[in-house]
């Protein structure tokens, strides 16, 4: 069909509002929350795409610190909109959480939007999690070594993904499923909720029991549990993506928040050894109803050097005095889960990918003061495989376990960095450094992380 002038055609976007996205480049714990803490003044919305409860997003104002889970972290800014889009599988016990330790400090909720098409974790989805990573646990001690060896993957065997075990996984199985899933616009549909959370309970019983549950599932005080959430939570459950639309076609600048990162992402990470949702920019518009064409600007945040939480490969992993000094010296324990955080020499070859999948127009390198005291820093810039060196990212938890990074190594710095407010400041070493991942990723740096506070940044003109 023919638009005219007039017609539909000419509000494709043109006087919209723009869109920036921030997400992830390694494998979660990026400084996320920091960074678009440190840019949401601009913007008029901060809105979630994917992931839950897994996340931890760290801010730092003035020594007080904020771990969000949830809420986007635009949410300490008076005045505007965070939004959870339809991508986000909710914990509503958490979001309520969040909403009273927020309050409690004094800072305003009421910006709090909530998609009504984003999926529920219910609490046996959190139970499923759990029983089905200690079903992995005792598998790996008894079928071991004996599953592996068919994908050059070198022998992984058998082993637990090492979630959360925030109910991730089966709430984004159940919205795949659809017949057992429960939308936060059902909390609000006394019948609907009803009759899903039995569906849902008459089909999970059996597994919960085969995986060692003790009880089946209590339809009836589940959706009394679930009736009481949406009443908590009925002035937040709203269409979001319509919001989103709205507030682009009246010129409003709407923030992304990346959560989870891209090397764990279910199609494009080290799976199986990944979370379940799509964790780059590509889960924007999925995740939101906004049109890809919407978003100008990617901002791919990136650590000075590597860590991952929970099982599958980190190639250039450092289990050595090395590691530990710089886990200490970067507080590298999670923000939801507590667990040490593996740690490691930066790797530009899966830099390079998350920069290429996401399409990122810059970097914020964050974390960099952590690497001061070394006199010398190692970066992978290639990878051994099958006796080949190349450049390119092995996206699969199980073959990439068999490549070995290969290394460039760069003289290291001393100074304190924590003070410094611009690259002038920086040594020059630690400029080099910073020269190596643009040369090498080809995106230019355009924010430096010097330390947690919102203010320990370099802003690169
Ligand atoms: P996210 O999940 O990507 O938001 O990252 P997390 O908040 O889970 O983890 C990043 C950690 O590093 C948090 O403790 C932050 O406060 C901290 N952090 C962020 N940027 C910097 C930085 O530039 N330097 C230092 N030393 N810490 C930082
Ligand atoms: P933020 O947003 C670090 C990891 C878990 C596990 C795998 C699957 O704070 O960067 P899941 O519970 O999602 O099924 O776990 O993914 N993981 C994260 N690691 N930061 C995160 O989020 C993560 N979200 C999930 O440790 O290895
Ligand atoms: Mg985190």
């Amino acid at each position: 069909m023919q638009h005219t002038a007039a017609g539909p055609n000419k509000t494709s976007g043109m006087n919209h509002g723009r869109c920036t996205a921030v997400v992830g480049l390694q494998w979660g714990d990026e400084g996320k929350g920091k960074v678009v803490d440190l840019i949401a003044p601009a913007y008029d919305a901060v809105v979630r795409f994917n992931g839950g409860a897994n996340a931890g997003h760290s801010v730092v104002v003035k020594g007080e610190r904020y771990a969000l889970h949830l809420m986007p972290s635009g949410i300490l800014y008076p005045g505007k909109l965070a939004v959870i889009g339809n991508g986000v599988v909710v914990d509503p016990e958490v979001v309520l959480k969040e909403i009273s330790g927020l309050n409690t400090r004094g800072v305003d909720t009421s910006g709090l939007v909530i998609s009504d098409r984003a999926h529920v974790v219910m609490p046996y989805h959190k139970q499923e999690d759990e029983l089905r990573e200690a079903t992995l646990t005792v598998m790996s001690a008894t079928i071991g070594e004996a599953g592996a060896g068919d994908g050059g993957g070198g022998g992984a065997g058998v082993k637990s993904i090492g979630t959360t075990k925030r109910g991730i996984g089966p709430c984004y199985a159940d919205k795949a499923q659809r017949a057992s899933a429960v939308r936060m616009g059902d909390l609000l549909r006394p019948a609907v909720l009803r009759r899903k959370i039995e569906i849902a309970c008459a089909l999970k019983g059996p597994m919960l029991r085969g995986l060692g549950a003790q009880a089946n599932p209590d339809a009836a005080g589940l959706t009394e549990w679930a009736r009481r959430m949406g009443e908590q939570l009925r002035d937040a459950i709203k269409d979001t993506t319509y919001l989103l639309h709205d507030l682009r076609a009246q010129g409003k600048r709407v923030l992304f928040e990346g959560a989870n990162a891209t090397l764990l992402d279910v199609d494009h990470g080290t799976y199986p050894y990944v979370t379940s949702s799509s964790t780059t920019a590509l889960g924007i518009p999925s995740g939101t109803g906004t049109p890809c064409s919407a978003i100008s600007e990617i901002i791919g945040v990136v650590k000075a050097y590597s860590t991952r939480v929970g099982n599958g490969p980190l190639l250039t992993e450092l289990l050595d005095e090395t590691g530990d000094r710089i886990r200490d010296r970067g507080r590298e324990y999670g923000t939801t889960t507590g667990r040490p955080r593996r740690v490691g020499w930066l790797d530009l070859v899966a830099v390079k990918y998350s920069v290429m999948l996401s399409g990122v127009t810059s970097l914020a390198v964050t974390l960099l003061d952590v690497l001061s005291g070394f006199d010398e820093l190692k970066v992978a810039t290639g990878y051994r495989f099958n006796g080949v060196v190349t450049d390119r990212f092995i996206p699969d938890g199980e073959v990439l376990s068999a490549a070995e990074p290969v290394y460039t190594t760069v003289p290291g710095f001393s100074a304190d960095l924590t003070t410094a407010r611009s690259m002038d400041e920086l040594p020059v070493e630690a400029r080099r450094y910073l020269d190596l991942i643009e040369s090498f990723t080809g995106a230019e740096v355009g924010l430096v992380g010097v330390g947690p506070d919102r203010e320990q940044t370099i802003r690169c003109a």
